[in-house]
């Protein structure tokens, strides 16, 4: 039995200051902090295993605003460093995605290996007596490891590894279908959201908008299940897809060619601390991430994946499932995080409220336990007693970039 004892959340009409949050949450002063507490703290979601496909292909990022690049060095391995140069802090890679045999920084020439060691640079001669070690000049390597094909990074040389942050009973979740079967993305598509990256973090949690902003589908396709909140923040749903939300021939089309392990109508969905969505259903599965720009601005990415080896059959089917169940949510999850953005810069209205349903780690869509779960870690991690920016500095989110007159 893992649910806690329910708790009121306030007391006569006074709502718990925990089941609130203050918009300096979404604040500058809250972002720099974020950065340096909880962004460069957890493992972060990047790509998936099949975006660099063969030995030398290499992608960039940037991590809590750091640059990073990617690389196979083997059919295995993926390494990962930092995207600066050793000597004056040029960007080594510019390009976001590519196959080469090592990395030549635009700057000065220094060259680098595939593995980071830094191989040749143009008149080496000149640093003799100066103290300069070639052999210790490499990239500087970050930590990068995968869960079932999925790729993440970590900043911090003492965060626990990523196969113990995610969790056992996580990773089994994931594993079926992820880890029984080669997987590739069919699907990517981005935009830039005006929007604080939290936004994001917590539409993935809130499942009370599902039958307003997705009216038009899921409020019928998607009946409310239980879901299982775990301490470090993750948590995972189990759902189904409506027999009766289209027609036979969709329904038959969609569901033709499951996943490994997977009954037509199965699925799941997972929330990864803070921000990745993973969704698993039936045939298909996506990735919900972003790349946190600043307070009010994040790259929202989409990724969606078929078998490795799909018949042309398969890939068209899958693709009618993400198109018929999946994708007319993105635009519109888009609008209502980015009005919800411009509410929020309110120096009037200052608090919002996640109070519904009583404190638990299981509960249904549409109480807010998810998203107090993902405020608690926040704070835990923030170190802070509130859901708001510590005292000090501004305390405002903003407009992004334009005004809204
Ligand atoms: S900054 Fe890279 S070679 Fe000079
Ligand atoms: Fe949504």
């Amino acid at each position: 039995m893992c649910t806690s004892a329910p708790s009121l959340g306030g007391q006569g009409d006074v709502i718990n200051p925990l089941w609130t949050v203050h918009n300096s949450a979404y604040s500058a002063t809250a972002f720099a902090l974020e950065r340096e507490r909880i962004l460069r703290r957890v493992w972060t979601f990047v790509c998936h295993s099949s975006e660099l496909p063969e030995v030398g292909s290499f992608l960039t990022r940037q991590v809590a605003g750091d640059p990073i690049v990617l690389v196979r060095t083997g059919a295995e391995t993926i390494r990962a460093f930092h995207n600066v140069c050793r000597h004056r802090g040029s960007l080594v890679v510019s390009e976001p995605s590519g196959t080469g045999k090592g990395f030549r920084c635009p700057y000065h020439h220094w060259a680098y290996s595939m593995e980071g060691e830094l191989l040749a640079l143009p008149g080496e001669d000149a640093y003799a007596g100066s103290g300069f070690v070639k052999s210790q000049t490499g990239l500087v390597p970050l930590r990068v490891d995968l869960a079932c094909g999925l790729v993440f990074v970590c900043l911090d040389p003492d965060a626990p590894p990523l196969h113990d942050y995610l969790g056992s009973d996580l990773l089994a979740v994931l594993e079926a279908p992820l880890g029984e079967a080669s997987y590739e993305i069919f699907h990517y598509d981005s935009w830039l959201l005006k929007a604080n990256w939290k936004l994001f973090a917590e539409n993935g949690r809130d499942g009370y908008h599902v039958p307003f902003v997705h009216h038009t589908f899921l409020g019928k396709a998607s009946p409310p299940q239980p879901y299982r909140l775990f301490p470090t923040g993750h948590a995972v749903q189990h759902v189904t897809w409506a027999h009766d939300a289209v027609d036979e021939e969709t329904w038959r089309q969609t569901t033709r060619f499951p996943l490994p392990g997977f009954q037509p109508g199965d699925g799941w969905i997972v929330n990864i601390f803070p921000d990745v969505v993973v969704m698993a259903r039936t045939s298909v599965v996506e990735i919900l991430s972003q790349v946190p720009l600043t307070h009010e601005e994040t790259l929202y990415e989409v990724r969606v994946l078929g078998l490795k080896g799909d018949s042309e059959e398969a890939r068209v089917c899958r693709r009618l499932a993400f198109q018929t169940w999946l994708q007319t949510q993105q635009p519109e999850d888009k609008q209502a995080m980015e009005n919800q953005q411009w509410g929020l810069v309110s120096q009037s209205v200052r608090t919002s409220i996640i109070a519904r349903g009583v404190d638990a780690t299981t509960g249904i869509r549409g109480d807010d336990n998810r998203l107090r779960q993902f405020w608690q870690v926040w704070r835990s991690m923030l170190g802070t007693d509130r859901n708001a920016v510590p005292e000090g500095g501004s305390q405002s989110a903003t407009w992004p970039g334009e005004s809204r007159l």
